[in-house]
């Protein structure tokens, strides 16, 4: 049925509600070309100020759904669990979470993006390990979760094209910050990409999407009904951004960091949530008799990610790039860290080369901040605090503006709990 986008934008406009062959029809029509993009920008604008209820959500986001692919991962005879983060800076769960819940018994299928602003892209993190490729055909992918039992590889064009449309168009028309349209976008994604369970990392605070604890649990509930009413087992859990995560935010300091974690160590904060998440995603795929600390302990978890980076043609073994330069921060005061702002450390990092501004510049991978203490530890006035990476020192004085009042030593700020909450369906 073809119906006139106009009455569609007028409709959301003055606040109704859209029909389901409305919906479907304007989704599969934007993605066919067949609507030009100045109305959807209206509808989507429209979307932004007067909402969907959750009746138009669901079909909003089935349609984005079924505009590609939906993988059918029956034939590995093997429960599948996969993760998505809202993004945050040093957020390197995927890269030791894959494996870990893979050495556990359950398939991690991962399809992944790149960075876009602050936050870094999981793809481009793996990159900065020699040889490593993100393509993967789909025979590949297959063979790779079957083998190895973790794949984390670049999406292709087939998964959800209606998003790829519509978020590009969103970037431009100042609609990215739209609970609907942000949950439709990434669930519609996960739920292509044919996992039985899944787990959100919705982040919360200055380094994340959203900035309020409230926003992020009204997002997490938002994507819990979506992934549920497909019939994927989803939970999520709301988890601190005021701070990066872990100790380094870049791409090769990034991939060390993960390593670190898979051999064993690795900082407090980073080991605790990748579990916390590890047993979610055990749980959600009926496995919750499996504790992920043994597989970290006792080195699996290691085993199966040096053979998922082999089997994607990386170099588990080889040096990863080091910077041209690097330049130190030091502590302001003795005392406690109370502040270590995520947006600042992750606009630094940023600076440095390590996200782009737009998809299609280059990253560098040996750009980074690393910290030496994190929020909650001691400093000394004077000693190293922070240490930037980078290729390009001319870079330098633009990411030390970006961390001007960045770190706080006993101030009055109080930190986010590391989970502030669980969300399941009700
Ligand atoms: N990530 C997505 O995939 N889509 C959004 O809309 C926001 C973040």
């Amino acid at each position: 049925m073809t119906f006139d986008a106009i009455d569609v934008i007028r409709t959301k406009r003055d606040g109704g509600a859209l029909r389901p062959d409305q919906i479907r029809w304007v989704i599969d029509a934007y993605t066919r070309g067949a609507v030009p993009d100045e109305q959807v920008s209206a509808l989507l604008m429209a979307v932004f100020f007067r909402g969907l209820d959750a009746d138009e959500l669901a079909v909003w986001t089935r349609a984005m759904t079924d505009s590609g692919e939906r993988k059918d991962l029956s034939a590995l005879g093997r429960p599948t669990a996969d993760k998505h983060s809202t993004g945050g800076v040093g957020d390197k769960t995927t890269l030791p979470l894959a494996p870990l819940v893979a050495a556990c018994g359950v398939a991690v299928p991962q399809l992944s993006g790149r960075g876009l602003g602050h936050t870094g892209g999981t793809l481009d993190k793996l990159e900065s390990i020699p040889g490593w490729r993100a393509s993967l055909t789909d025979a590949e992918y297959v063979r790779q979760l079957r083998e190895v039992g973790a794949v984390i590889c670049a999406a292709g064009d087939d998964l959800a094209p209606a998003d790829r449309k519509l978020y590009a168009l969103r970037d431009v028309t100042g609609t990215v910050e739209s609970i609907p349209l942000i949950a439709s976008s990434i669930m519609s994604k996960k739920i292509a990409e044919g996992a039985g369970a899944l787990v959100l990392d919705v982040k919360t605070g200055s380094g994340a999407f959203m900035k309020e604890p409230d926003a992020s649990r009204e997002l997490a509930r938002t994507m819990v009904g979506l992934g549920e009413a497909a019939g994927v087992r989803t939970v999520a859990l709301v988890t601190a951004m005021d701070r990066p995560l872990g100790r380094a935010a870049g791409n090769a300091v990034e991939v060390a960091e993960s390593v670190e974690v898979l051999a064993g160590g690795g900082p407090a904060d980073l080991v605790e949530l990748t579990l916390a998440l590890a047993r979610e995603m055990l749980a959600g795929a009926g496995r919750d008799d499996v504790d992920p600390a043994d597989a970290l302990r006792d080195g699996r978890a290691m085993d199966v990610w040096r053979r998922m980076i082999t089997a994607q043609g990386g170099d588990p073994d080889a040096p990863l790039p080091s910077p041209a330069e690097k330049h130190v921060v030091t502590a302001p005061a003795t005392g406690t860290l109370t502040r270590l702002d995520a947006y600042a450390v992750g606009i630094a990092a940023w600076r440095l080369g390590a996200g782009r501004a737009r998809k299609e510049d280059p990253v560098s991978a040996a750009a980074g901040v690393v910290w030496a203490a994190g929020v909650g530890e001691r400093v000394t006035a004077g000693q190293p605090l922070l240490e930037l990476h980078t290729d390009d020192p001319d870079r330098i004085p633009r990411a030390l503006e970006a961390l001007d009042g960045a770190v706080g030593v006993d101030t009055d700020d109080v930190p986010l709990p590391l989970v502030l909450d669980r969300i399941t369906a009700s």
